[in-house]
């Protein structure tokens, strides 16, 4: 078992990706890998503490993928603080952080893209051409430098975490993917990068999306499995709050294939996206 908790441990920061491969050929191992895009959060952490409970080694990446950003989304307002971030990834005992630069992830010629097929064209698929896509690619490329035996990521991103399990199935990679609990604010509300853009009033409102969810999580308790109900019950919910300007779905989906449900049997996530001010909140429950 590697080091534990303390602000003392040695990390190591590298932004060279062929100094990066060699620095996981010669680590401990079982290694575990956490994909982020920094200005992280007690989301990101919960990530990395369950990384550094069960592996020798914990790599945690961040890098701004702008792969996964579509035309009018703007990379550049993302947000990033890179030396709290470190800090923290310090604090809580993680060995190696892999900081690369766009041009050394998307060199000149980059031309070999990671396509997942159905999976990545519902929901935010649709709603966002070529995200996962991006998300794919780029997953890919750290788990080929990284090779981990593990790799963490949050159910926060329900679509994120079946995106990355048949990716890794497809190919072969032999990593275990990892899906680990939302971190909630003590509201509901789901933690997320991007909450900085709210303003008091939006972030009191955002805990909206969790009661909604839970509407149907309710229902379903009751022992109701109509997944049309579910759905209205959800949406319902989500326009009693007047500051949310759009719903762009509300899904209840089979939780691997992601495909609409109309009874729900099995394991089943209930999803939605919505626009608080200028952040598109998403969020997730599983039922069943
Ligand atoms: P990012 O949004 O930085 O999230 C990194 C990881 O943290 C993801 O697995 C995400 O699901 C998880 N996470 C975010 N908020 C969380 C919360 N409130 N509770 C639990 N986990 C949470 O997701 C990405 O980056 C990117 O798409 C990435 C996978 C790094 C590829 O670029």
């Amino acid at each position: 078992m590697g080091t534990t908790n303390n602000a003392t441990s040695q990390m190591r920061v590298i932004t060279n990706t062929g100094e990066m491969i060699h620095a996981c050929r010669e680590a401990n191992r079982p290694l575990g890998l956490v994909p982020t895009m920094g200005a992280l959060h007690a989301g990101h952490l919960s990530l990395v503490d369950r990384a550094r409970a069960d592996n020798s080694t914990v790599v945690v990446s961040i890098f701004i993928n702008p792969a996964q950003f579509g035309p009018g989304e703007d990379v550049s307002r993302y947000p990033r603080d890179l030396d709290a971030d470190l800090d923290l990834l310090r604090y809580h005992g993680v060995d190696l952080v892999y900081v690369p630069d766009v041009s050394e992830v998307y060199p000149e010629g980059f031309e070999t893209w990671v396509d997942v097929g159905s999976v990545a064209d519902k929901l935010e698929g649709l709603e966002r051409p070529g995200h996962f896509r991006g998300v794919a690619t780029v997953v890919s490329k750290l788990f080929n430098v990284t090779r981990p035996e593990r790799a963490y990521f949050g159910q926060k991103d329900g679509q994120q975490t079946v995106v990355v399990k048949k990716l890794t199935r497809d190919l072969d990679m032999g990593v275990e993917i990892v899906v680990c609990p939302t971190v909630r604010e003590d509201d509901g509300l789901a933690m997320s990068s991007r909450n900085v853009r709210l303003d008091p009033e939006q972030f009191r409102a955002g805990a909206t999306v969790f009661w909604a969810l839970s509407q149907a999580c309710e229902l379903w308790s009751g022992g109701d499995v109509d997944a049309d109900r579910l759905r209205a019950a959800v949406r319902a919910s989500l326009e009693t709050q007047p500051l949310f300007q759009q719903i762009d779905y509300v899904s209840v989906a089979d939780a691997e294939t992601l495909e609409e449900l109309e009874t729900v049997t099995g394991p089943t996530m209930v999803s939605v996206a919505v626009w608080l001010g200028n952040v598109r909140i998403i969020d997730n429950i599983i039922v069943g």
